[in-house]
Parts: C-alpha cells; structure tokens; sequence
C-alpha cells in the first residue's frame, strides 16, 4: 500500500523532508539486519570451533560469547566527532565497530589458538589485529582485539561485513567490566587513585592468568 505523503506533509510544522526520513528509516533497518546478520556469522563459527575443540582435546576453549551492536547513541557520537554526516552510508563506509562480539575463554593461549582457528576460516579476512595483551593499553587493558571481514549473502547480493571481535580471559574480561564504569565517573583525584590501583590490579590479574596457564599444563600431564 502506498502511502500520501501530501497527508503527511500538510501536518509538518517543522518543514521535515518526510520521503528522506522515510528512506534513511529503512536504510537504518537494512544496515541494523545486515550487522545483526555478521554477528551471528561470526557466532556460529566460533561456536564450530568451540565444539570441535571439545570433541578433539576434550574441553572447551571458549567460556561464553557475547555480542552487541553499536548503539544509537554510540554510532551518533563517534560520526559527530568525525565530524561525518550521521546517515546509514556514513556508518557502512566508516565505523568498523558496529557489530561487536565479546569471546570469553578460560586461558591465555585459547586467545591466540580461537583466533588462529577463526583466521583460517578462508570467507573470514583479517583487516587489523591489535594486542593488547603483548601490548597492554597505559589503563591496564589487556585484549586481543581483531577486526575482521565476513560476507553476508543477501537477495541483493553477497555483502563484506565488517565485525570488531575482543578476545579476553575470564579475568581480563572481570578487569574490564569494571574499569570501564570509570570512564562514566567525573575525573578527580579519587578516580585518579582509582586508576593507579586498577593498573596494579591488571598486573596482579596478568600474574595470575600466566599461572593458571602452566598450572592447566602441568596439571593436564598428570596421567
Ligand atoms: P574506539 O573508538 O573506542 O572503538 O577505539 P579504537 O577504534 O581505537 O579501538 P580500541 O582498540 O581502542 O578498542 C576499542 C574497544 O576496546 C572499546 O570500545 C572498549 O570496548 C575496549 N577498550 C579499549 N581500551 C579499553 C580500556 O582501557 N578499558 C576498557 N575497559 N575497555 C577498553
Ligand atoms: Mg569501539
């Protein structure tokens, strides 16, 4: 059914291009779909390799996976400050985090071996890796971050979706959650300590991974 726009329009007192809200509406829906759709790509891929895992070592690397797309908020705040027009080609051409997905694994190398695994996937393209568990942030922050490209095949025609993936431990992820609230207090002296002591945490929680490590090798050659 099509609809009068002319009915639309003569209740319009803030003069807005009705047919232009219209299509950047549904170019918002397209884009949400089409993100939503690499997330779960790249979900059931990790979850192949998951179950693979287990079927050939006997356990699971991964601990659970989450995932999220970038929220309104989010996507507006990063196109203004890039001083980028907020429309849906604006998000398509330059935000490579708008499908995000979390994996939690148990131990230091299952970081290293999921991204391994997924990297040899040959539809998955690796566009940036950045580690910051080699090379922590000044925060403390310690992650495998890759950015990775995964087709979506449409009635269209067959997409390259960009998807930003975070690899962390269990404790990495603990240290995270909780440093992230920080950034929504006002800085003062107090977060100022805050910070210092999360950093000490981070060591603290790096020394404890790499322990946990070794001892999950030296407990796994006990016959
Ligand atoms: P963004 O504009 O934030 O996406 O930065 P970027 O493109 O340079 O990516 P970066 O490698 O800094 O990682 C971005 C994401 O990693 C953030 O959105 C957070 O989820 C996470 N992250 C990065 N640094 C920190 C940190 O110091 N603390 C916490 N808690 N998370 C971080
Ligand atoms: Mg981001």
């Amino acid at each position: 059914m099509e609809f009068d726009l002319s009915v639309i329009n003569r209740n319009n007192p803030y003069n807005i291009d009705i047919e232009k809200f219209i299509e950047q509406f549904y170019g918002f829906i397209q884009i949400n779909h089409l993100y939503d759709s690499a997330i779960r790509e790249i979900e059931t891929k990790l979850e192949i390799i998951d179950n693979e895992f287990q079927s050939t070592f006997k356990r699971n690397p991964i601990h659970n996976i989450q995932s999220r797309l970038k929220s309104p908020q989010s996507i507006a705040q990063k196109l203004a400050k890039k001083n980028i027009p907020i429309t849906a080609e604006s998000i398509l051409s330059n935000l490579h985090d708008m499908a995000g997905v979390r994996v939690i694994c148990h131990y230091i190398d299952d970081i290293y071996a999921v991204a391994n695994f997924l990297s040899l996937h040959d539809d998955i393209q690796l566009i940036k890796q950045k580690d910051y568990i080699k090379n922590p942030k000044p925060s403390g922050y310690r992650s495998l971050h890759l950015i990775v490209t995964v087709p979506v095949f449409l009635s269209t025609g067959k997409k390259i979706v960009p998807v930003e993936i975070q690899i962390r431990t269990m404790a990495m992820d603990f240290w995270a959650s909780l440093e992230h609230q920080l950034h929504y207090k006002q800085s003062s002296k107090v977060s100022d300590d805050i910070a210092q002591e999360l950093r000490m945490c981070a060591e603290t929680i790096n020394d404890t991974d790499i322990k946990m490590q070794s001892l999950y090798e030296r407990i796994n050659k006990i016959e």
